[in-house]
């Protein structure tokens, strides 16, 4: 092990989920900077010129894909062509997901079950669930082992009112994380998943944006995350420094789930009731 071990020259690594000028993009960037060639792959055409233009200026090795995660078949072919194209895939990043748009907010009571499972279970669960089966396939065929990142959220940590299917599918993803990685170990390959806070990206600024400053306080790190600061986690995972680590859900979200809920806005749990007691302390 060496400090270079970080880097991630020559390796095939794809980045599932590209464009969207967010985390995806932030990552595809830094694997490239890493010496990584990145396969950018969005079903957008808007997410796919993203990533070109992001990737073109990093002045790394990459290219970008056109695919529908979702789709098994497109999943397979598209793995295959890389492998034939440019050699054995080495890592994989999934980010596809999210809540997907407002109306996906809603009373655990107002929701049929039908549209907590096919819709947002479906877009969180099913291309992140292809492009790690395939990849792993194509890495236990290719013996070299290989590294797969997700992207979950502390929500697949604690709960989601009000979106309750978001909240259910991270939480699966962190099961099926934990389930990859004991059924791939013995191949080499080593899965592990993200759980992020709360990080201002295109899609979220305007939403979080509005945080009101007590609660942004309130994070231990005092402020909103930034993509960047989770592609710094991600090339961690994918590359040889994070040799034994698998089966692993690392918190990335500036302290969010090291705060215990009773504490207030500004982290005195509010059992700290004498008022001198308080001056003091928040002095
Ligand atoms: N922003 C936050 O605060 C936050 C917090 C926790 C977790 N997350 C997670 O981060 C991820 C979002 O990351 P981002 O900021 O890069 O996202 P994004 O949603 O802005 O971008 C994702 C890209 O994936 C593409 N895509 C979606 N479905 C696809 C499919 N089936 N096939 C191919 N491409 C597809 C979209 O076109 C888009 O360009 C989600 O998994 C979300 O749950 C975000």
């Amino acid at each position: 092990m060496s400090p270079d071990s970080i880097r991630l020259d020559g390796r095939v690594i794809l980045v599932a989920g590209a464009g969207g000028q967010g985390i995806g993009t932030a990552a595809a960037v830094l694997l490239a900077q890493a010496g990584a060639t990145v396969v950018a792959i969005d079903r957008s055409e808007e997410g796919r010129a993203t990533a070109e233009a992001a990737l073109a200026a990093s002045g790394g090795d990459y290219r970008v894909v056109d695919c529908n995660l979702e789709d098994c078949d497109a999943v397979r072919a598209l793995i295959d062509d890389t492998t034939r194209e440019l050699g054995a895939i080495r890592g994989v990043l999934n980010v596809v997901g999210g809540i997907q748009g407002g109306d996906n907010f809603a009373r655990l009571l107002d929701l049929s079950a039908g549209e907590i499972f096919d819709r947002v279970m479906n877009a969180n669960l099913k291309a992140t669930f292809n492009c790690s089966t395939e990849a792993a396939r194509a890495m236990t065929a290719q013996g070299l082992g290989g590294s797969i990142v997700q992207i979950a959220s502390l929500t697949g940590l604690v709960s989601m009112p009000f979106g309750a299917g978001y909240g259910a599918a991270k939480a699966a993803l962190i099961n099926l994380t934990r389930t990859m990685a004991v059924e791939w170990g013995s191949a080499g390959i080593r899965v592990n998943a993200l759980a992020v806070g709360l990080i201002r990206t295109a899609r979220s600024r305007a939403v979080v944006d509005d945080v009101d400053d007590a609660a942004r306080q309130a994070l231990p790190l005092g402020r909103v995350g930034m993509p960047e600061e989770i592609a710094g986690a991600v090339l961690f995972l994918l590359s040889d420094l994070a040799s034994y680590v698998t089966g692993a859900v690392l918190n990335v979200d500036g302290g969010a789930m090291a705060r215990a809920p009773y504490n207030d806005a500004s982290n005195l749990p509010v059992f700290v009731n004498d008022s001198v007691l308080r001056a003091r302390l928040l002095a």
